[in-house]
């Protein structure tokens, strides 16, 4: 065997060590050769997270929190999902109180954010919680199988369906929308700028293995997602663009004839987000709880996100006003962190366990090189935002 052979056979037997362990590859180099050779990096990402059968989000055995790839707010503890139905209660009164309040959350992952915010209404709120119409949405059949799980084990009642089907229904509600870390999970367009011209990134195949590689834009769509903005990603620096979120938050807000939506996410303002020295952008793959250098590594079962342009989501939401951005250490914290931690002191010496849990749990969902920096985006149509709770500083509480 010459060492040209050995080398291709050496190839093979990665390509099929590679096709094993992820399935999708495979599937994704298909796709590749029959669009001529490249998809958009929004494509890629659509197949690595929304495959039906191989996607990361898709799958039938995904895991969440500790035992997942990472840990997002609602698996550290129910004491997020307590603290944001103190909010979704003050959006009910601010809207009047009506007999039917809406309460959306869509990627709602394995149904504990919901399932605490109505173990909350329904311990401390009945009326709302009477009124409440709980609605988990998310683009996965599998993932809505496990929230209907999760919510039915304690005792709730609500409407499942897919993200899809439910922008596509007639007429509109009121009442809140209140999502954690969804938008970040959308597919998004990759771009690269060089000197005044904007190039996209494509994931192409070489040697049977994914690539990156530039080319012209796919889409206009993504030159005047700058325009409306009035600003560019710096000059050499690589940059998300998220059309799908955009659009997601507009067919979104179309729904609501009165109500807030409350966003809970990574991301920033478009100025700090496309800021010029930013020049990698905000892409970030995880596995078993560990960055990983390469997006395109194991498709399906590697989690990949990104942080949102919360300017374009805001601008998204026609008829809706916004709010300056406040950060999750601030918004858990007015909406009453500090007098959950007091309370469960009270209790320490009947249980040091749980007040030990309770502390840590506080403490990790208000670190702010962690959780506690994600981005909360208030929203409101036919409804007041002035003094929304979630947004209140901290010194006017004090005052009260
Ligand atoms: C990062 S997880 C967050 C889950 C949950 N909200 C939490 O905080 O634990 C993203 C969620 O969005 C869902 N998702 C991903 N793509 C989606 C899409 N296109 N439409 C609706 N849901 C989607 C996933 O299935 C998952 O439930």
């Amino acid at each position: 065997m010459t060492d040209q052979h050995f080398d291709d056979f050496a190839l093979a037997d990665d390509f099929t060590l590679a096709a094993e362990s992820a399935p999708l590859l495979p599937v994704i180099l298909e796709r590749i050769a029959a669009e001529g050779g490249r998809i958009t990096f929004a494509e890629f990402m659509g197949l690595a997270l929304g495959h039906p059968e191989y996607g990361y989000y898709s799958r039938e055995d995904l895991a969440w929190g500790e035992h997942g790839d990472y840990e997002t707010s609602p698996e550290v503890h129910p004491i997020f999902g307590y603290l944001w139905a103190r909010q979704v209660l003050e959006c009910w009164e601010r809207l009047g109180k009506p007999a039917e309040f809406a309460l959306v959350e869509p990627g709602a992952g394995s149904g504990a954010f919901m399932a605490s915010i109505l173990t909350w209404l329904r311990a401390r709120a009945p009326e709302c919680f009477a009124a409440a119409r709980p609605t988990v949405l998310d683009g996965h059949p599998h993932r809505l199988l496990q929230q209907r799980a999760t919510l039915e084990a304690r005792g709730f009642v609500a409407e499942h369906a897919l993200t899809e089907d439910w922008l596509s229904l007639p007429g509109t509600v009121t009442g809140v929308m209140i999502s954690n870390e969804f938008f970040d999970a959308l597919p998004v367009h990759l771009v690269h700028r060089e000197g005044d011209a904007l190039r996209e990134i494509y994931v192409a195949s070489e040697d049977a293995r994914l690539a990156l590689v530039e080319g012209d834009l796919s889409t206009d769509a993504i030159s005047r997602y700058f325009d409306r903005l009035g600003l560019q990603p710096g000059d050499d620096a690589t940059a998300e663009v998220g059309l799908a979120a955009r659009d997601v938050m507009s067919r979104f807000a179309a729904r609501f004839e009165r109500g807030y939506v409350l966003t809970v996410d990574y991301g920033y303002e478009a100025r700090e987000l496309y800021a010029s020295w930013r020049k990698q952008g905000t892409l970030m793959a995880f596995r078993a709880h560990s960055p990983q250098p390469d997006p395109l590594d194991q498709p399906g079962l590697t989690d990949l996100t990104y942080h949102v342009d919360f300017t374009s989501l805001a601008a998204a939401a026609e008829g809706f006003d916004a709010a300056p951005l406040t950060t999750q250490a601030e918004a858990l914290t007015v909406l009453g962190l500090a007098d959950a931690l007091r309370v469960a002191g009270e209790r320490a010496s009947s249980d040091v366990q749980r007040y030990a849990a309770e502390r840590r749990a506080a403490e990790t969902l208000t670190d702010m090189s962690g959780l506690g920096r994600i981005k909360v985006l208030a929203l409101a149509k036919g409804a007041p935002l002035e003094g929304l709770r979630c947004l209140r500083p901290l010194e006017s509480l004090m005052r009260q």
